[in-house]
């Protein structure tokens, strides 16, 4: 990995934080807030893929929906081609909105069951753009082949595709206004493997003929192996280990990125460090009242007491390997 110039950044998310406001029952029970997306700084070139991994509950989805402005955030910048987005009016966010677009997991909740599927595709072409009839069932047309649906299938109702199908769907909607920025959260998560490879193959051809850059969201290392350029692990609301695609997979550096890695038997077969899976016991923290030291302590089997005194910050290891870990060491 280069390090993009600043003309090729299209995305540029600085301390981001979004928190919760939770109810805590008890004697002493008031306010309190869930940090889900905690202090998180990331770049994203034109073109490219950073892909941001960690189990569930790890904020990356509230990132995602913070970085499209479908939640709040309490804190920090999001800079979309240079432009400050989270500070953009009412018109010029609508005009933004067409710039980044949404995949989400599960295609048959996302999709309006009573839509039929053009008129699934045709929606953000409705709400975000100024296009007439006949254009916009151009648009339509070319979209759907090249998501490799059947013009014929543009009359069908969402529950009368396959699971994959209706992810096609999705991604023919989230191209109807030709985003640059295009975040997918766990994309092929509910599909069976063989379909995941189709789409994986798919959304990369997209990218590729249509320049997009892609927020990629998956719990799962081995999803992203062969789609990201860089990657984010995400735990407990900050991000733990920040890196270039053959880094991370290479040398990982965080114990919390090696047990997701262990996990991932094609990795383990290319004989990548780690070869036997290591288990992550122990709970994670109480994220409403998290502890003073590192957030992984809990579970980590290198934690000293060390790492219950101080938090670790993110420390360069070189250009493109970023590491919050005490013990981390570079190559
Ligand atoms: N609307 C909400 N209200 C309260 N807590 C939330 C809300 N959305 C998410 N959370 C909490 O924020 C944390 C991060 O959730 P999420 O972003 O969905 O993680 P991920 O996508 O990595 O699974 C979790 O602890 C989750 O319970
Ligand atoms: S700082 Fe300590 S507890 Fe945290 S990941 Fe490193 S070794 Fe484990
Ligand atoms: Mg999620």
């Amino acid at each position: 990995m280069t390090v993009p110039s600043k003309d090729d950044l299209l995305l540029e998310v600085k301390n981001l934080g979004v928190r919760f406001a939770v109810k805590r029952n008890g004697f002493f029970g008031g306010k309190s807030f869930l940090h889900a997306v905690d202090d998180i700084s990331f770049d994203l070139a034109r073109g490219k893929t950073l892909a941001i991994v960690g189990e569930s509950g790890s904020g990356k989805t509230t990132a995602a929906l913070a970085v499209g402005r479908l939640v709040a955030a309490h804190k920090g910048e999001v800079q979309m081609d240079g432009k400050d987005f989270l500070a953009l009016s009412d018109e010029d966010l609508r005009i933004a909105r067409g710039k980044v677009q949404f995949i989400f997991q599960d295609p048959y909740s996302s999709l309006n069951p009573r839509l039929r599927a053009k008129a699934v595709v045709r929606e953000p072409l409705d709400s975000l753009t100024e296009k007439t009839e006949d254009e916009k069932q151009e648009i339509i047309d070319q979209l759907f082949a090249a998501v490799g649906l059947r013009k014929e299938q543009q009359e069908l109702f969402p529950h009368q595709f396959s699971g994959g199908q209706r992810q096609r769907i999705g991604i023919a909607r989230a191209l109807a206004t030709e985003p640059e920025l295009i975040i997918c959260d766990e994309p092929v998560s509910a599909l069976d493997v063989a379909v995941q490879a189709q789409i994986l193959n798919l959304l990369r051809r997209l990218q590729e003929e249509r320049g997009l850059s892609f927020l990629f969201i998956s719990h799962d290392l081995g999803v992203v192996q062969h789609m990201c350029d860089t990657v984010a692990v995400m735990y407990m609301g900050r991000i733990v280990e920040y890196a270039d695609r053959k880094s991370l997979f290479n040398s990982p550096k965080h114990p919390y990125t090696k047990a997701l890695l262990s996990a991932v038997p094609s990795v383990k077969k290319r004989g990548a460090p780690t070869t036997e899976r290591i288990a992550i016991d122990g709970d994670p923290p109480d994220p409403v009242d998290l502890p003073p030291g590192c957030r992984f302590a809990s579970r980590c089997p290198l934690a000293d007491v060390s790492c219950q005194k101080s938090e670790p910050e993110l420390t360069a290891m070189s250009d493109t390997h970023t590491v919050a870990c005490h013990f981390a060491q570079a190559d």
